[in-house]
């Protein structure tokens, strides 16, 4: 896992870092846009971040760019379908587990300390569920990526029928009402998103 996470078109990322002067941040990004098939809603979740916190510390804005890393690592052998399964407690734990158990070695080996590496994880662990504030900005940043960037996705499963309709609505009302009620202004800027997916929805043939 860490060979396939952690590797680095330069070899070590430590003597990476001495020589191209790049941040973990810019490093995790780059790891991203290389192999992940959803780059587009990393990236912009860290632009949500950074939209309801321009003070976001580094390591949730690590997390924000990272936080679905194991979709770029999909398990054959895995049961679980994300069209079905999205509002499973037990495919959520497996996901983020997944996410977490990928991202450690991955920004170990891209010159992460010990304590940021940690503290990246812990905000990928719980980024579907929140939990403090750190972490309920980084799920919220990630609900508003995801109305924007992966509706798409959403209108796919409808038009395959790996979803009926009402699942993939209540897939989109998810990502507003698991917001924490705290958050008013991610779920007043939501509230726009939410409602053009469900007409992009209703535009369907199902
Ligand atoms: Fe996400």
């Amino acid at each position: 896992m860490t060979d396939r996470a952690g590797a680095t078109p330069d070899g070590d990322g430590e003597t990476l870092g001495q020589r191209d002067g790049m941040s973990v941040l810019e490093r995790a990004h780059a790891w991203i846009t290389a192999v992940h098939p959803h780059a587009r809603h990393l990236e912009r979740t860290l632009d949500w971040l950074l939209v309801l916190d321009p003070d976001a510390s580094d390591a949730a804005r690590i997390a924000a760019a990272t936080h679905d890393v194991e979709r770029a690592y999909p398990d054959g052998d895995s049961p679980w379908d994300s069209a079905r399964d999205w509002d499973s407690v037990a495919y959520n734990r497996w996901h983020q587990d997944r996410c977490a158990e990928l991202v450690e070695p991955g920004l170990r080996d891209r010159g992460a300390s010990e304590e940021l590496a940690r503290e990246v994880t812990g905000l990928v662990r719980v980024h579907e569920e929140g939990g403090w504030l750190e972490a309920d900005l980084v799920q919220a940043a990630d609900s508003l990526s995801f109305l924007e960037t992966m509706v798409w996705l959403v209108v796919r499963w409808v038009e395959s029928g790996r979803a009926p309709r009402e699942r993939a609505e209540g897939k989109l009302y998810n990502a507003v009402e698991r917001m924490s009620p705290d958050l008013t202004q991610a779920r007043e800027l939501a509230q726009p998103l939410y409602e053009a997916g469900l007409r992009e929805l209703d535009g369907i043939r199902a």
